[in-house]
């Protein structure tokens, strides 16, 4: 018997799926597992079958938003049912066990009628294309779930209530020192009305001109406590229609991030290296706070980044201070004569940016993680090299890892000629390593930041 016959449904007509509308869904969500991002792979579906902006690909979208949200906890679900290891199955069936998994665990609104069609569509198609036993698999799997026949494990009974794999709730509790507060991080990384940034451009307009703008097409938005020029705002921001976005009057940035340039001081005049710059939302701070009279280089490994980069500079009236470099900053030192003052941003878990990246948090793995505060540690090898005497470096990154905060600014410290410059806010001190900072989702409304100031001795 298919899944939702299994569950007795009966259809409203109203809620009824077009075969062609089930094929594109489905076609969708087997697309968006081979082609990243997934947005992108379901557009070029829904495209092909004529169904852009049609209610199918509206379903496809929010289906797709969550389930990558729950990729991880759900494979880990299907393993606990079936002994199946979802990551290693053929993108179809992989896309089938999980969208089982999620209907049955969560979805219970009007738009799973429609949902359940395609579910049932799911298992029709795996049996023609694999076998008949794959497609009971899948209806067992919903079935077990549905009735609540199962339990979890301890593990993914966590996952199940926070969202997040046990790799990033053990170093939550580290730094955060008690589960009630690890909740509360989970449920402001799972909300889904976060709150954005502005940075106000004040080499072209100020903060009234901006909240006036924004007033005027209804966005509710109010200047932030911590970070000067930078506004905050909730809701969507219709890009197209805001004025000041295209005249590069404000950029779009966190507040987490934009704390981070004023932390360099940065003076009129000083030679800056910014070694991970695209898409250049700190490099364009960095000249601005330089009042356009800079002489940054921002080094970014992949050129199609640093034509994004090259554009917001553009945009925001800091090209001249700004030299875009295409180059690599394991090799910094010999790519850059020397520095004033570095700043280093390198790519990170982006466990603090959650909120943003729903799959990113079920790809962190201990390997993975080694890997990146192994390569973050060798670019800042290469960036104390930069500086002369009393240079500083600002490290930052959006990460919520101890690895690739603490324990790798604790090194620095021991094997590296660089002190710790304290840090006094905005943000809270970090309990792992005082004198560095942490930003909070859950206590600052903001993504997860770790900022760490050095000075070379
Ligand atoms: C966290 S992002 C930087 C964000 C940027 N600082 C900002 O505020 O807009 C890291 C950047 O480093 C780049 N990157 C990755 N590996 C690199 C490398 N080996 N050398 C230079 N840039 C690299 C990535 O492509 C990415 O654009």
């Amino acid at each position: 018997m298919h899944a939702a016959k299994a569950a007795g449904f009966s259809w409203c007509p109203f809620l009824r799926l077009k075969r062609r509308e089930l094929k594109a869904i489905l076609e969708s969500m087997e697309m968006a597992e081979r082609y990243k991002p997934f947005q992108v792979a379901k557009r070029k579906v829904m495209e092909k079958y004529g169904l852009l902006g049609s209610r199918a690909d509206r379903l496809a979208t929010a289906l797709l938003y969550k389930m990558y949200r729950l990729q991880g906890v759900l494979d880990d679900v299907v393993a606990e049912v079936l002994g199946v290891e979802v990551r290693r199955l053929p993108a179809y069936l992989r896309q089938s066990y999980r969208l089982a998994a999620y209907l049955a665990l969560y979805d219970t609104g009007r738009d799973s009628r429609l949902a359940e069609q395609l579910l049932d569509y799911a298992a029709r198609v795996a049996a023609a294309r694999f076998s008949d036993s794959e497609a009971e698999r899948v209806e067992k799997l919903y079935r077990v779930l549905r009735g609540g026949k199962w339990s979890p494990s301890r593990d993914v009974e966590v996952e199940l209530r926070l969202l997040l794999p046990p790799v990033i709730v053990k170093r939550l509790f580290k730094l955060l020192g008690s589960m009630d507060e690890v909740e509360r991080f989970a449920s402001a990384v799972n909300n889904p009305n976060p709150i954005y940034g502005l940075r106000v451009n004040t080499l072209k307009t100020d903060m009234e001109e901006v909240l006036k703008a924004l007033e005027e097409i209804g966005v509710e938005a109010w200047p932030s406590r911590r970070v000067s020029g930078h506004i905050r705002y909730r809701g969507g921001l219709p890009y197209e229609r805001f004025q000041p976005l295209r005249e590069g009057k404000v950029v779009p940035q966190d507040e987490s991030s934009a704390a981070a340039a004023p932390l360099l001081s940065p003076r009129p005049g000083a030679r800056v290296a910014d070694l991970c710059a695209a898409p250049g939302g700190k490099t364009t701070h960095i000249a601005e706070l330089q009042r356009n009279r800079g002489n940054i280089i921002a080094l970014e490994l992949y050129g199609d980044r640093i034509s994004r980069l090259v554009d917001l500079a553009r945009r925001t009236g800091t090209y001249a201070s700004i030299n875009p470099v295409i180059g690599d900053a394991l090799r910094a030192s010999t790519l850059v004569r020397r520095a004033d003052s570095v700043l280093l941003d390198p790519p990170c878990s982006s466990t603090g940016a959650i909120a943003r990246h729903p799959e990113a948090r079920w790809r962190l793995t201990e390997r993975v993680l080694r890997q990146l505060a192994a390569r973050q540690y060798r670019m800042l090898k290469e960036a104390v090299a930069l500086l002369p005497s009393g240079g500083r470096l600002l490290y930052t990154v959006c990460s919520v890892m101890p690895e690739e905060g603490e324990y790798l600014i604790s090194r620095a410290l021991e094997e590296l000629p660089v002190s710790l410059v304290p840090l006094h806010g905005p943000y809270d001190a970090s309990p792992l390593l005082p004198g560095t900072m942490r930003a909070w989702p859950h206590r600052h409304g903001t993504t997860g930041f770790f900022y760490a100031l050095l000075e070379r001795r």
